[in-house]
C-alpha cells in the first residue's frame, strides 16, 4: 500500500463533490432526451419540474439555467446543501429539500418530474416503491409526466455484472468501479459493491462503499404499475436517451426507461 493512501468506508453519496464530478459529466444526453420527453409526451406545456432522489442536482442545475423551475427532494442532507449551494450560486431558490421519495407531498404540482439511473431501485420493499408512484403522481399535474430510468432484471441471457467509471478535473482524479455481488432472488435485492479512487498531487483516499438495489424483472415491474393506475406507461426508451428510437421490452432488455403519464 503507497504511504499516502488512506482507505475508508462509506457512501459515496456522503461526498457530493466526487459524486458530482464523477457523474455529473454525463449530463448532456439526459438533459437532451428530458427536454425531448416534455415535449414528445407532455399534454402541458413544462415550466415546473420535480426531482426525486436528486442527490447534488447534477441536472437540475441545468434545468434551471435553461428556464425551468427546479425542485427535488433526497434522503442525504449532504448532496441537498450541495445542490441548495449550487442552485442558490447561480441566482436560483434553494429549492431542494431532504425528504425520502416514498413520503412527500409537494406545496405545488409539477409538470414533469424525473429519476434517472436506477436511484429508484435504493427503495427496498414493494410498498415503500408503490408508496413513491403514489406520491410522485400525486406531485403531478393531470397530464404531466415521470420519467424513470432503470435496470431491469433480464430473465435470458446474460446480466451487466459491472461499470466503471473516471473523472478529472483540475488535480483531482477519480476512478470508480463498480461490481454485483449477487442477487437474492427471493427477496429482490441485488447487492453491489463500489470503490473510488479519489487522488490529489499530495493524497489517494479510497472509498469502499456497498449498497442494494431493488430487482424488477419486466413482469415485476408491470405488476407494480398496476397498483398506480394513475402513472400509465406513454413511451419506453433506454439509456440511449434517443426520443426517436422507443424500444420493445424483451427478456435480455436491461436499461429502460419509462415515461409513465399521470391520468
Ligand atoms: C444514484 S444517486 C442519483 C442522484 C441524482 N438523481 C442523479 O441523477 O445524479 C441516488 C440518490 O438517491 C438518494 N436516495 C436513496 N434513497 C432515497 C429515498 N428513499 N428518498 C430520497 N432519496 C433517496 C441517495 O441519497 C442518492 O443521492
Amino acid at each position: 500500500m503507497s504511504e499516502y493512501r488512506q482507505t475508508v468506508r462509506g457512501s459515496i453519496y456522503d461526498y457530493p463533490r466526487y459524486y458530482d464530478l464523477l457523474f455529473g459529466s454525463d449530463w448532456k444526453a439526459e438533459f437532451d432526451f428530458l427536454e425531448a420527453c416534455f415535449q414528445r409526451y407532455c399534454s402541458r406545456p413544462v415550466r415546473r419540474v420535480f426531482e426525486p432522489a436528486c442527490g447534488t442536482g447534477r441536472l437540475l442545475i441545468r434545468l434551471a439555467r435553461a428556464g425551468y423551475e427546479v425542485s427535488g427532494n433526497d434522503l442525504n442532507a449532504a448532496a441537498v446543501d450541495y445542490c441548495n449551494d449550487r442552485l442558490e450560486r447561480f441566482g436560483y431558490p434553494r429549492s431542494a429539500v431532504v425528504g425520502d421519495m416514498a413520503d412527500f407531498r409537494l406545496a405545488r404540482k409539477a409538470d414533469a418530474a424525473f429519476n434517472t439511473i436506477n436511484s429508484f431501485r435504493h427503495l427496498p420493499t414493494e410498498a415503500a416503491a408503490v408508496a413513491h408512484l403514489q406520491c410522485v403522481a400525486r406531485a403531478l399535474r393531470a397530464g404531466g409526466i415521470y420519467i424513470l430510468g432503470i435496470h431491469l432484471e433480464p430473465t435470458e441471457g446474460d446480466r451487466i455484472q459491472d461499470e466503471a467509471w473516471t473523472a478529472r478535473r483540475g488535480h483531482l482524479t477519480i476512478h470508480s468501479y463498480m461490481w454485483s455481488r449477487g442477487v437474492d432472488r427471493r427477496r429482490r435485492m441485488e447487492h453491489l459493491g463500489m470503490i473510488l479512487d479519489v487522488y490529489t498531487p499530495t493524497r489517494h483516499l479510497q472509498i469502499e462503499d456497498e449498497m442494494g438495489y431493488r430487482t424488477y424483472t419486466r413482469a415485476q415491474f408491470r405488476s407494480l404499475l398496476r397498483k398506480v393506475p394513475e402513472l400509465k406507461i406513454a413511451g419506453i426508451h433506454d439509456f440511449a436517451y434517443d426520443i426517436d428510437t422507443p424500444i420493445t421490452i424483451g427478456p435480455s432488455t436491461e436499461d429502460v426507461v419509462f415515461v409513465l403519464q399521470k391520468t
